[in-house]
């Protein structure tokens, strides 16, 4: 009893769980990881040499994505705090005080960020990039097969456009390989494995919240 009211002071308790990511955005982050990965596996393999029908599964994964993107962007544009996401001046300064701390200019404590960090803002809008023009590119690249309701017709655009619409599609895809990289690296990082946890099962502890958030940057009702 006297351990969990020492607990509770100190914020560590296991009750006191603040919510990162609700169950929704979740599923929806899970579920744009599996298609992405799906669809790298799918175009990729095949050119290391791996035979199989992957057309199928290819494009099915792709509506997939294109359906949790669209999902999600509704949801965090109109149902959630915009403002956690944009980059703003306060990200520049915390992204120079970085810089000064690494440079060993100064021994300031590192600045704590809002509910994300320069870092995840920057790989948010890099993904939202790239996997926009995979998506839009794949999408017009779908009037080259037959699906259930349509058959295939490549003279809906000139040589030269196809070409255009190739080279972004391929382009984005290899891109993606190294931001996907990138980006599991940091999740598998020791200090960022609480951020894993959160995408996992939702919640920071608020001693967590407290060392790695500025409150009033945050604000968690
Ligand atoms: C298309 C335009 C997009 C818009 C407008 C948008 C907007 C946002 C915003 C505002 C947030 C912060 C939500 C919050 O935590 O309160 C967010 C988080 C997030 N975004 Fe996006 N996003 C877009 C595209 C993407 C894409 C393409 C991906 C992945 C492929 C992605 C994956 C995520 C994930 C995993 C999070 C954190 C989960 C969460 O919502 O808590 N977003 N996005
Ligand atoms: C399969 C391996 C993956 C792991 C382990 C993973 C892990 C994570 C974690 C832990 C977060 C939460 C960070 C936070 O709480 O702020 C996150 C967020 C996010 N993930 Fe993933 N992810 C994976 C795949 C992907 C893929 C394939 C995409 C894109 C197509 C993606 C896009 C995003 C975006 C845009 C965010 C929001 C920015 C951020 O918070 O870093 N993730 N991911």
């Amino acid at each position: 009893m006297n351990r969990l009211l020492a607990e509770r002071a100190q914020g560590s308790a296991v009750t006191d769980r603040i919510v990162r990511h609700a169950l929704t955005d979740r599923v929806l982050h899970w579920l744009m990881a599996a298609s992405t990965l799906i669809l790298l596996g799918t175009s990729f393999l095949p050119i290391l040499g791996w035979q199989f029908p992957w057309v199928t599964a290819h494009w099915v994964s792709g509506f997939v994505l294109i359906a949790a993107v669209l999902f999600h962007a509704v949801r965090a544009l109109f149902w959630k705090d915009i403002r956690s996401m944009l980059v703003g001046a306060a990200d520049l300064r915390d992204v120079l005080a970085l810089a000064r701390l690494n440079l060993r200019l100064t021994d300031a404590p590192p600045p704590r960020p809002g509910k994300y960090s320069p870092a995840q803002k920057l790989i948010h809008h890099a993904f939202t990039v790239v996997v926009l023009v995979a998506l839009a590119t794949g999408a017009v690249m779908m009037a080259k097969i037959d699906t259930p309701w349509w058959d295939s017709n490549q003279y809906i655009l000139s040589d030269a456009t196809w070409g255009v619409i190739y080279v972004l599609h391929g382009l984005s895809a290899l891109m993606l390989i190294t931001m996907v990289m990138a980006h599991v690296y940091f999740a598998l990082r020791p200090e960022k494995l609480l951020f894993t946890r959160s995408m996992i099962l939702g919640w920071i502890t608020r001693k967590e919240y407290r060392a790695y958030h500025d409150p009033d940057r945050w604000q968690v009702k």
